[in-house]
């Protein structure tokens, strides 16, 4: 069955191709050696990291321009998210001989009109000191530096990890030749991943960054990093606190057929 979308889309994306094939008067030679490029990333299979680094930020843009007023900006989900992970309360797991300063995440989640949500689910997951993540990489366990929290009944969430360290994508295949042959790097900035989910409202993925950080005006993703994301490193009793408020939006109602 034709599907307008699908010829929508794929039209749109066919003519874009065309445009940078004429305005750049690209060669045949280029364009075979464009081809087997492809080639090489579907059997790498870094084809998700490809189209990830050059368009999810695209995508999220297109979520932020369509939110309604003081809603909190999203930004890439990434690679690296567990949808089945524990209810935690209060600390993450951590790694015995991580070096990293503690980290204490907490902050409130709001609907649009400043009222504190109970209950809402407030997933976190960052990376180890050496840039790993739980559950994705060296076998390390899935709930290393993630889990789940529920809010309070003030909308309030509280949890102790270890502070994230910038780390680079993965850059020993296809992708990374192709990042290093443009003259760019492979590095993303330190930051925690949040995800939040409340019933009636849409579900917020971003990120949280630290302000004078490496990479955060650079990163390799062309990330979002909306500003107010950008948080100042503010330690209390040897903790850095990330304190970040999120605002959520409720969902839209379909209407009933
Ligand atoms: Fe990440």
């Amino acid at each position: 069955m034709a599907n307008n979308r699908a010829d929508e889309v794929v039209s749109a994306i066919v003519e874009g191709v065309r445009h940078a094939v004429r305005e750049k008067d690209v060669t045949f030679e280029e364009y075979r050696a464009g081809i087997a490029y492809l080639m090489k990333i579907a059997q790498s299979g870094e084809l998700p990291l490809l189209v990830d680094l050059f368009l999810n930020s695209t995508i999220v843009s297109n979520i932020n321009e369509k939110n309604a007023p003081g809603v909190s900006p999203s930004d890439m989900e990434g690679p690296y998210f567990i949808e089945d992970v524990p209810e935690v309360d209060g600390q993450l797991k951590v790694l015995d001989d991580d070096r990293c300063d503690p980290l204490l995440l907490r902050g409130t989640i709001r609907d649009q009109d400043g009222n504190p949500l109970p209950g809402a689910t407030v997933f976190v997951w960052s990376s180890t000191h050496d840039g790993k993540y739980g559950g994705i990489h060296d076998e390390l366990p899935k709930d290393l530096y993630r889990g789940k929290l529920t809010t309070d009944s003030a909308g309030r969430y509280e949890v102790e990890s270890r502070v994230p360290v910038p780390y680079t994508i993965p850059n020993t295949g296809p992708v990374g030749a192709l990042l290093e042959m443009m003259g760019r790097h492979t590095w993303r900035p330190a930051h925690v991943h949040y995800k939040i989910r409340h019933d009636g409202f849409q579900e917020l993925t971003t990120q949280v960054y630290f302000e004078g950080g490496d990479y955060v005006e650079d990163d390799c993703c062309e990330g979002i990093v909306p500003p107010e994301f950008v948080k100042p490193v503010i330690r209390e009793n040897g903790k850095v606190v990330l304190d970040v408020d999120f605002t959520v939006q409720r969902a839209v109602e379909t209407a009933s057929a």
